[in-house]
């Protein structure tokens, strides 16, 4: 034992002279290891963006990723949120990072602190504050001295920040890496040689902080040293850092995608997440970083795009809620077990590749002092495969990766599940309505009309079509266009009656048009071409016109080079055209009037405040306002908005983001069961094709009270209210599990004996996902060839008898079960045939 020791100290030894930097006292690295305190890691981490969830939610979500097999917890910087005007700062509430990254240390796991300041990420003009934009001679991420300066006081200030609460690794605190810029090297060729000088200049000033932990740049090639360039993207099993001193890092792992209002629903099978992951290990990697653990909501006007959705799901680990996702979570985490078996070889060794075969690659890591592990991939998609290794023989599933801790037993396979499924119910109730609400419609909402057209006194008129951001300086997502015109009685134009057109087009996102007051159409870009252009046949009368376009944003761009140059907005033209006598009367250079943002807004409607709520009248199904009692329980709760055009909603005053359930997503490109062999991309697998992209929201629990809360919404399009309704969603009582007789045991039996672990064989477990629940009763039970997946198993040709007793037996009534996958335990009902045992049960 001692011996062992020895080497591996002098092992460590001979890395540490390999690496050209030291940063402070703690963290440090080489091309195998990040090293803390002089302990050598791979690191399994997890991106949770703070304010896309609440303070009440942050403990919960960092314990379930530690109970998940993560170390660190990964968050960029929302520099937006903490100054939204300039030198006025904000760490309140969901923006109290502090508390976020103390959590984190809390919870026993490291942080990487991505502060970018730039950070794409989804999120409202990628981060960026909006005041920025207006800085005289500012162009953003170049070698330009306003933007510079800038982007060098936020940096500072947080770095302060976290200094003076001692939060680095290298002061005693979680934080053991920061990140400077987001992805640069992907457009730096649009800037040129100012691109480079930008990024070396970015890297002196992150470096000039003294941190004392590293810095990384992630997909920057050329990162200066000792700045660790990282990998994002599905797979970076093939990356290599731009120094042999530096360590295979992926910064995101995107467990999943992320929602456009417009777009199906994009998931990511575990299967195929976990052969990336388990591939990047393989082949060198020493953090790994998933993006998204916990994707959560995108409250308030944070989302960026333009059109991201207000739900951030990115079929995480943890879902929107909270919940963990099964069988996804449970997977990784008998992965990450897995990994940590294999730790002590990895960081001590660079690994060895005997040939297999096409499409195979064995990986080994093995060390002078007997350590040896080992990884076993099949990269083909079509054929699983047989091979022979060290003498031994394995079976390797198409596209996947099976890992050998000690060389020489397989403790897990990145396409055989031993995770339980879990399908998540919802619980429907009707808004219950306070009983002193009016009754509009006996429904208690009340309502207030907003003007259309000018109503606020900060209005103004100028020549032309003003680009929309610069004008509203994104203060609101609406900015009126109002003109008043004379069309002269023999204005030719009238000649063609109802035949005239109302020729819009506008750089997006959408709008609204109203011909004397009277809506006449709208329009909408998507997130593929945020453009809209516009025909609606109008009727003109002599006189007095008056056309009040309402535009308006649906998160501001967030992605590309120059992105802070995308416009948006009615910028013309803005013609009439008479159809049938080719008339054309162009309105673009006339005086318009503008106006940014809406009268409700101005006078704070959202706080529901006010006395001017109408509840007497038949109500209108637009702009309207209620109170009501919250869900009972203290399961997550989201508003289900279909019945509801588009909007924004406020819950006590909180914005809880806009909504726009009549958008849907295009017809075809779906699959419910996508197959995870082969490359993996983000429209690979959709689902919920055909149907509104998003029509649950998300209403964090502490934002409600039991009874008495307010929600207020501002209704754009039109719809009914009274068809809203509340969900409450749960993991559901069903659990279920598949696990076939050439399954690996359960990575929690791997045994320091070996030849103890083979004997038991494959096991199936089942557990309730409630503490104070068991086992109430088995559903289906079949060890043979049984088919069909979680809620529709079903007996195949092969089945044992006593597969329900057995299972029954061992189950009802516990909390938790583990029954062998063996003939031992059911007997064989079909010899020479491979077998399985599926099982669903209910838990109560
Ligand atoms: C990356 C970016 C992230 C996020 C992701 C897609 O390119 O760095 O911030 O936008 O794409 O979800």
């Amino acid at each position: 034992m001692a011996s062992k020791e020895i080497l591996l100290l002098v092992l460590c030894w001979g890395f540490v002279v390999l690496a050209t930097t030291s940063f402070g006292a703690n963290v440090t690295y080489d091309h195998r290891a990040v090293v803390i305190g002089g302990k050598r890691r791979v690191l399994i981490s997890g991106s949770i963006h703070y304010p896309r969830s609440t303070p009440e939610m942050w403990p919960d979500l960092i314990q379930k990723s530690k109970d998940g097999g993560l170390d660190v917890i990964e968050t960029y910087v929302f520099w937006n949120l903490h100054e939204p005007v300039r030198n006025q700062y904000n760490f309140e509430g969901r923006y109290d990072l502090v508390k976020f990254v103390k959590l984190v240390a809390e919870a026993g796991l490291y942080a990487h602190l991505r502060i970018g300041p730039y950070v794409c990420a989804e999120w409202n003009f990628g981060g960026f504050p909006l005041w920025l934009h207006f800085i005289p001679g500012i162009q953003f991420r170049t070698d330009n001295e306003p933007f510079k300066a800038e982007m060098q006081r936020f940096t500072a200030k947080i770095v302060d920040m976290m200094k003076q609460e001692k939060l680095y690794a290298s002061q005693g605190g979680p934080i053991i890496l920061s990140q400077i810029e987001n992805e640069y090297g992907n457009i730096d060729s649009a800037y040129g040689a100012a691109g480079k000088s930008y990024i070396k200049w970015a890297a002196g000033m992150a470096l000039s902080l003294d941190t004392g932990v590293p810095w990384v740049m992630c997909q920057q090639s050329d990162a200066p040293d000792p700045i660790i360039n990282t990998c994002n993207g599905f797979y970076c099993d093939q990356f290599t850092p731009n120094s042999n001193n530096k360590p295979k890092m992926w910064t995101e792992n995107w467990s999943g995608w992320f929602l456009s209002f417009g777009g199906a629903v994009p998931y990511r099978p575990v299967e195929d997440l976990a052969f990336a992951v388990a591939r990047f290990f393989q082949r060198g990697g020493t953090f790994q970083n998933y993006y998204m653990y916990h994707g959560g909501t995108n409250f308030d006007r944070t989302s960026g795009g333009p059109f991201i959705s207000t739900s951030y799901d990115y079929d995480a680990p943890l879902d929107e809620y909270g919940l963990i996702r099964q069988p996804k979570w449970g997977h990784l985490k008998d992965l990450h077990k897995a990994i940590k078996l294999c730790e002590a070889a990895l960081v001590a060794t660079d690994p060895t590749y005997p040939s297999l075969g096409p499409n195979l690659e064995a990986t080994v890591y093995k060390t002078g002092s007997g350590l040896c592990s080992a990884f076993l991939a099949n990269i083909g998609t079509n054929s699983d495969v047989t091979v022979k290794f060290n003498g031994n023989s394995y079976l390797l599933p198409a596209w996947s990766v099976s890992i050998l801790p000690d060389c020489k037993n397989v403790v897990f396979n990145t396409a055989k599940i031993n995770s339980v499924t879990l399908v998540p119910s919802f619980s429907r109730q009707s808004l219950q309505v306070a009983a002193d609400s009016s009754d509009a419609i006996g429904s208690g909402w009340s309502y207030i009309n907003e003007p259309v057209g000018i109503s606020k006194d900060d209005a103004f008129t100028k020549p032309g079509l003003l680009e929309q951001i610069n004008t509203t300086a994104d203060q609101s997502d609406y900015l009126w266009y109002s003109l008043s015109t004379n069309i002269k009685a023999d204005e030719p134009l009238l000649e063609d009656g109802s035949k005239t057109v109302l020729h819009v087009q506008s750089l997006g996102h959408a709008l609204h048009a109203f011909i004397n007051g009277k809506l006449v159409g709208s329009g909408y870009g998507s997130s593929s071409n945020a453009k809209v252009t516009v025909d609606f046949p109008i009727a003109l009368a002599p006189g007095k016109n008056t056309f009040d376009l309402l535009s308006l944003t649906v998160g501001l761009q967030n992605y590309g080079a120059f992105y802070e140059k995308t416009g948006a907005g009615i910028t013309g033209p803005v013609q009439l055209k008479g159809s049938g006598n080719g008339t054309n009367i162009d309105l673009s250079s006339q005086q318009w009037t503008y106006q940014t943002g809406l009268k409700g807004e101005e006078l704070n409607f959202p706080s529901g405040s006010s006395t001017q709520w109408d509840s007497k009248s038949t109500l209108p199904k637009l702009q309207p306002l209620t109170t009501f009692d919250a869900p009972a329980g203290s399961e997550p709760v989201a508003i289900d908005f279909t019945g509801m055009g588009k909007g924004e909603a406020w819950v006590n005053g909180q914005s809880i983001g806009r909504y726009w359930p009549t958008y849907v997503s295009q017809n075809g490109g779906c699959t419910d069961s996508c197959n995870y062999r082969g490359a993996y991309s983000s429209n690979k697998c959709l689902k919920n094709c055909g149907k509104p992209s998003q029509s649950l929201y998300h209403v964090p629990r502490s934002w409600l009270k039991s009874s008495g809360n307010t929600l207020v919404l501002f209704e754009e399009i039109g719809g009914d209210p009274t068809k809203i309704s509340f969900v409450t969603k749960q993991l559901g009582s069903s659990l279920c599990s598949h696990v076939t007789d050439s399954h690996p045991l359960p990575v929690d039996m791997w045994g320091s004996d070996s030849k103890i672990q083979r004997k038991p064989g494959p096991v199936l477990s089942l557990e309730c996902p409630n503490p104070n629940q068991v086992i109430s009763s088995i559903k289906f039970a079949s060890f043979g060839t049984p088919l069909g997946t979680c809620g529709s198993f079903s007996r195949g040709r092969c089945s044992s008898a006593r597969s329900l007793s057995v299972v029954r037996q061992a189950c009802v009534g516990s909390k938790s079960c583990s029954i062998g996958v063996s003939v031992n335990t059911f007997g064989d009902p079909c010899k020479g045939v491979m077998k399985s045992l599926a099982v669903e049960a209910s838990c109560t």
